[in-house]
């Protein structure tokens, strides 16, 4: 096959990955747990062809060239190499949601990418295993590492439902896999967007200058105590214990980008906002909690009983433009007829 199409969530991560030991190989200082959010998607076309005389990107609608371009093609770079093929490729992709604002696109886009890129490079995924290892074919753990060259968030993409991304130390030992299905937990993510538009200092910078801040060292040292805790509530369903973890560590995250050189604010005013809102409403009684990613909108996690109450409650504070919803999603998927 030289031609096929992946279609891959973004996800939002309750224990964060913040920082590189290793920033070529994305080899992160900790591991990290997430949800996959069904219904915001990438959907991405790799397709192989002789004509091309270098890889052509579309993003949206729109050709896109210098860094984004070359992130693309070292991942099928990466593939060529595994299959030994020389044809560049036209690569058309597309979200359903705002890019570059918090809601992780370039998760749910190197997952779908790498997946479409090595189907059609004919690395075949949905075959029985030992036909695939007769053919040297990929594995979920070997598409969830190519998908983390791209950006370290989308080899939690590759999995479904609830993620852990283990660490490691080396490429091998670097990748995430499922720790509950999608179905284990009702919860759902109402994402407040306080701002769409593209954010001034991306992922990738950030991850660079983390060992600047002098929080750093003491968030990645407690890291294994709250993937720990994380992991548990997730799989007791316990959600008190969760929201405490996963708004300590957002705010654990936003404490490092704040004291690094140099200082990374992502917050607006009106994410201040909602997070003290959130926090107000837990008091009172409703199971509800925020997280933050490198961007300033804000992830309201609650159970999905909840979500219409809490996605009124967010549309009436002042500044927020606009709530996605979306409850845990499955993994990268190859799409056949058009899906
Ligand atoms: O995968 P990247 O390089 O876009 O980094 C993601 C960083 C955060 O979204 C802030 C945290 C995370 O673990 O997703």
């Amino acid at each position: 096959m030289t031609t096929a199409t992946a279609k891959a969530f973004p996800n939002i991560a309750f224990i964060k990955y913040w920082g590189n030991r290793e920033n070529t190989l994305r080899l992160p200082m900790n591991g990290s747990i997430s949800m996959n959010l069904d219904g915001l998607y990438t959907r991405t076309t790799v397709s192989f062809q002789n004509s091309l005389p270098f890889d052509e990107l579309i993003i949206n609608g729109h050709e896109i060239i210098g860094t984004g371009l070359n992130r693309v093609s070292y991942i099928l770079d990466i593939v060529r190499g595994m299959v030994d093929i020389h044809e560049h490729a036209e690569i058309v992709s597309e979200n359903n949601f705002p890019a570059g604002a918090g809601i992780a696109s370039s998760a749910s886009a190197f997952a779908a990418l790498a997946l479409a890129g090595s189907k059609a490079a004919g690395l075949d995924l949905s075959e029985p295993e030992l036909s695939r290892l007769a053919r040297r074919d990929l594995s979920e753990p070997e598409l969830s590492r190519l998908a983390r060259r791209g950006s370290g968030s989308a080899s939690r993409s590759v999995p479904g439902g609830f993620v852990e991304w283990q660490g490691g130390t080396t490429n091998e030992d670097s990748f995430a896999y499922s720790i509950a299905l999608a179905e284990h937990w009702k919860l759902m993510d109402c994402i407040a967007i306080v701002s769409a538009s593209h954010k001034k200092t991306g992922s990738t910078e950030g991850h660079a200058i983390a060992p600047t801040s002098p929080l750093q060292a003491a968030r990645v040292a407690d890291t294994p105590r709250r993937l720990d805790l994380c992991r548990n509530a997730i799989l007791n369903k316990d959600f008190d214990t969760f929201a405490s973890i996963v708004e300590l560590d957002s705010d654990m995250m936003h404490s490092v980008m704040m004291t690094s050189t140099p200082a990374l604010h992502y917050w607006k005013p009106t994410s201040l906002a909602v997070m003290n809102a959130v926090r107000q409403w837990r008091s009172e009684g409703l199971p509800a909690c925020y997280t933050v990613d490198a961007g300033a909108n804000v992830h309201v996690i609650c159970l999905e009983a909840e979500s219409q109450i809490v996605n009124k409650r967010l549309r009436e504070i002042n500044g927020v433009e606009d709530v996605l919803v979306a409850r845990a999603g499955g993994p990268a998927k190859i799409i056949v007829n058009g899906d």
